[in-house]
């Protein structure tokens, strides 16, 4: 197994244990921790913090300073920049929308577990010559839903992905059943409006609920 293969067993297996990933899109520091201790103590552990707003890295390290239960990691990695960023800051694995041939270049080169965007066969074909056979699907919903994803098990039935975009408790479950899905992400589990109103304990339902229901399938 080559080592860029290794790498996406890791985070394959970090997903499918997981099974939901909540895309975490957070605008103050303040929020960070006390938003990763609802979704944890709601039974969510892996998390992706995106690099979307100023205070992204500020609020992952806060994360992994204190709340050791949640296994952080780095998203909307766009370049090698935000790359070797993700790297610094300790994140367990780095996930992006879509891929550039730079950025698959530093991934393949670098050491973090790394799933790529893709959205077509050839985006795909891009991600597996670089050893990537664990990619993100986004935009899931709007790029074709379950049946593109079905489409793509034909070529390429050793692909496993993260499914993103469009996901929430009405589709989880049947996306999930998909056999090459390993996990589903999303931001549904943490709405802006909770974490702009601190509805820590609306999160924590809204992610017991979920788990409890993918636990019952
Ligand atoms: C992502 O970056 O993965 C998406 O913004 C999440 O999509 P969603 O908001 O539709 O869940």
């Amino acid at each position: 197994m080559s080592v860029t293969a290794h790498r996406s067993e890791t985070i394959a297996v970090l997903f499918a244990k997981a099974q939901v990933i909540p895309v975490l899109t957070i605008e103050r520091v303040a929020d960070a921790v006390p938003l990763a201790r609802a979704l944890v103590a709601g039974g969510v552990r892996v998390l992706e913090v995106t690099l979307r707003t100023p205070v992204a890295a500020d609020a992952a390290k806060a994360i992994m300073a204190e709340v050791p239960d949640a296994i952080v990691g780095i998203g909307t990695i766009l370049n090698p920049d935000d790359l070797a960023r993700a790297e610094k800051l300790g994140a367990r694995f780095g996930i992006s929308p879509g891929a550039t041939p730079d950025l698959l270049r530093a991934a393949a080169d670098g050491a973090l577990p790394f799933a790529p965007g893709i959205a077509t066969a050839s985006e795909l074909m891009a991600a597996l010559a670089h050893g990537f056979d664990f990619a993100k699907f986004f935009p899931a919903e709007q790029a074709g839903g379950i049946k593109a994803l079905r489409a793509l098990a034909g070529p390429f039935p050793q692909v496993r992905f993260c499914p993103t975009g469009g996901i929430g408790e009405a589709n989880a479950v049947a996306w999930l059943s998909e056999p090459n899905v390993a996990a589903v992400g999303g931001s549904w589990l943490c709405p802006a409006s909770d974490i702009k109103s601190g509805n820590w304990a609306g999160i924590t339902a809204m992610c017991q609920r979920t788990m409890k229901m993918l636990q019952s399938r």
